[in-house]
């Protein structure tokens, strides 16, 4: 551990340095996410159904004000619906083929995003000789494109932290020996890949990502560690709020000091807030100390843009119709130009009062369409709009949806 004065010293000389210079772009990587083809519960699913594909148009809306990374979510089942190591399906790979040329097209990284969990079929995949030839076989498609990016696998969790590290060294070896040597590889962690949990919260063999994730080789030497913030109480994104204008910096030193102790760069996969004047000056304060710690925070990719995602959705930056768009899309893109916010008047950065956040007394009016209907922890009502369904999005967040499973009990 670095002396806490030591530690404001090396962050006080950066910031100093790159306030001097505050119109150079100091993110290498900045975007969005499109979820789209991960959307949905039901596997392998059907297109139009359970899922879609990003709208052309808002890749292009990102890239052409200069965003240069999209993150694609896909599922691996419906890849491979066969198994792990089966052929593709070939209509599922077109679209996701022609997503990613596309957005490489327009000079773009394109992150290919697994948004699996680790899992495969619901099932934790225990075998990494097979989730390995899953990596070789998608690698091998894409090893000439110096553009693409792979992300191992979206948010491990609930599984040994040291089956995620061999998870992740089995994909970075399978990747390179495919030939995809000058690549980008995001890993990312157990336990939801927290950044504010990154060195403390353990999985279910007690070892925490901070333990044993510095060990990971790459013989390209382009590691990314890929990690998720978001800014309400408990860190999941569920809902709109952000705890309080310094959140996002505060739950970050920690990783930023392990990040810099192991030699390591990471970036920001998911995180978001609401479009309210606490979150705006969270954000902003987040991406701040990111700019002044750019030697180990590489950038960041906002949770979400998509078709599907739904345009009420808080978090939405959907061109044309998210209603975070106007919010957060100026602000993503000064700070990707290296822009150091001010700091917020004094009455928006006085700290929420964690106990009497909106987490702890859940809403008792019916969710409405695209509204958190469950999840870990949910106390709230459950019982959707009449058309809808109430479908797990993930451990934490069930969401009311229109493609209700069609399986029957
Ligand atoms: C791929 O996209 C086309 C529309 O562009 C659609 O007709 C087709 O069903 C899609 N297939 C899959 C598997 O996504
Ligand atoms: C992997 O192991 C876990 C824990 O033992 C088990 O729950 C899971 O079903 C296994 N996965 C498969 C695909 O067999
Ligand atoms: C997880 O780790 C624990 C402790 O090291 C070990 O006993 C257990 O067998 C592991 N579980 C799996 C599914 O590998
Ligand atoms: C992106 O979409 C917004 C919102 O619809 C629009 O105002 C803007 O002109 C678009 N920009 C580009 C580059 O397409």
């Amino acid at each position: 551990m670095m002396h806490r004065s030591a530690f404001l010293l090396v962050a006080a000389i950066i910031s100093l340095d790159v306030s001097a210079a505050p119109s150079t772009p100091t993110f290498k990587f900045y975007g969005v996410n499109e979820a789209a083809a991960n959307f949905g519960t039901e596997l392998p699913g059907q297109y139009g159904v359970d899922y879609t594909w990003p709208n052309p148009d808002s890749i292009k809306n990102f890239t052409g004000q200069g965003f240069n990374t999209i993150r694609i979510g896909i599922q691996m089942e419906r890849l491979t619906p066969d198994g792990l190591t089966a052929k593709f399906d070939q209509d599922y790979l077109g679209n996701l083929t022609s997503t990613v040329d596309l957005v490489t097209s327009q000079g773009a990284y394109a992150l290919i995003d697994p948004h699996n969990y680790g899992r495969f079929y619901n099932e934790i995949i225990n075998s990494t000789a097979d989730f390995g030839t899953w990596w070789t076989n998608v690698a091998s498609l894409f090893k000439e494109n110096e553009l693409v990016m792979f992300d191992v696998n979206n948010e491990f969790w609930g599984m040994n932290t040291s089956h995620v590290f061999a998870m992740n060294q089995a994909a970075i070896n399978a990747i390179r020996a495919a030939g995809a040597t000058s690549q980008y590889i995001t890993p990312e962690g157990n336990q939801w890949t927290s950044a504010w949990g990154w060195t403390n919260i353990p999985g279910q063999d007690g070892v925490t990502n901070g333990q044993v994730m510095g060990d990971l080789v790459d013989p390209s030497n382009k590691l990314v560690y890929q990690m998720h913030h978001y800014l309400n109480s408990d860190g999941s994104g569920n809902d709109d709020s952000c705890v309080s204008a310094t959140v996002g910096s505060d739950r970050l030193k920690a990783t930023t000091t392990w990040l810099r102790d192991n030699k390591k760069v990471a970036f920001i996969g998911e995180f978001a807030g609401g479009v309210n004047d606490v979150c705006v000056s969270a954000v902003k304060d987040m991406l701040n100390y990111m700019n002044s710690n750019s030697d180990v925070w590489l950038g960041f990719t906002w949770w979400a843009a998509g078709p599907w995602w739904g345009p009420t959705h808080y978090n939405s930056i959907e061109p044309g119709e998210g209603i975070a768009y106007d919010t957060y899309v100026p602000i993503l893109r000064s700070a990707a130009n290296g822009e150091i916010f001010a700091p917020p008047p004094p009455s928006s950065t006085t700290t929420t009062d964690v106990s009497s956040s909106s987490s702890t007394s859940p809403p008792t009016a019916s969710p409405t369409l695209w509204g958190k209907c469950g999840g870990v922890g949910w106390d709230g009502p459950t019982n959707c709009p009449g058309g809808s369904c109430c479908v797990p999005q993930n451990q934490w967040y069930w969401q009311c949806v229109l493609d209700c499973p069609t399986t029957t009990a």
